[in-house]
């Protein structure tokens, strides 16, 4: 035979370039149809791209590290639907950059949190999460109630997040620093929560 399984085994090179081709068309079939696929880049009905006050909120989330406790993301299996709501669609992130779904599970996942507490119950839990739930290890973040929200650079960020995709007007963004005024970090971290996976409608 003229070309042989032997061949390619014993050229290093052939081996390599062989593999190659043959792991990219199965990344690409997997990876590729997902930039053309609208339920992966079109937003879900009734999702609207992060007001000012929550954007800056979203901002201290990462800030903070809560994504190292918390996911962002539900899963389609039973166990998890149960407990959080409908399992998260791809649609629910567009405007998320960078996303927040992580994995590590040391509390719940938040995907679903939006509604799920009042703004009271927040504010005490995130000044001191063992006054509501007495079991928590979640840290306090008591200096977020006495920082105000930084309203020098929102019009900026809303300006990036409009190159990426986000739709702002040039009036929300003219009016964001109006929006923080008189707000603190803990108050955008709320308004942030609150609205999180609130534009798909759950059955709980
Ligand atoms: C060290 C891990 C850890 C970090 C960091 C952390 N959390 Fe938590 N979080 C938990 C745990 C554990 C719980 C469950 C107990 C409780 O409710 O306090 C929880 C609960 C919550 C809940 C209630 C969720 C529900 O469905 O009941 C919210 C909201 C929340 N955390 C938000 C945050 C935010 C916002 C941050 C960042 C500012 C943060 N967490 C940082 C561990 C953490």
């Amino acid at each position: 035979m003229a070309f042989t399984h032997e061949k390619i085994e014993t050229n290093v090179g052939l081996l390599i370039l062989l593999i190659v081709i043959t792991v990219s068309v199965g990344g690409l079939a997997q990876i590729v149809p997902l930039f053309f696929m609208h339920s992966t880049t079109e937003p879900v009905e009734g999702l609207k791209p992060y007001s000012a006050l929550r954007l800056t909120g979203r901002d201290i989330y990462v800030r903070e590290g809560c994504y190292l406790c918390h996911s962002q993301m539900i899963r389609p299996f039973r166990a998890e639907t149960e407990r959080y709501g409908h399992y998260s669609l791809a649609g629910e992130f567009v405007y998320d950059h960078p996303f927040q779904w992580g994995s590590k599970r040391t509390g719940p996942d938040l995907a679903r949190v939006g509604g799920r507490y009042s703004d009271e119950w927040h504010r005490v839990h995130l000044i001191d999460p063992r006054a509501v739930v007495p079991e928590s290890v979640m840290p306090g973040f008591p200096w977020l109630a006495e920082t105000p929200a930084d309203a020098s650079s929102i019009k900026k960020k809303m300006e990036v997040m409009r190159m990426l995709g986000s739709p702002y007007t040039d009036e929300e963004i003219a009016n964001a620093p109006k929006e923080l005024e008189g707000k603190t970090e803990l108050d955008a971290l709320i308004a942030y929560l609150q609205g999180l996976g609130t534009a798909v409608k759950t059955r709980r």
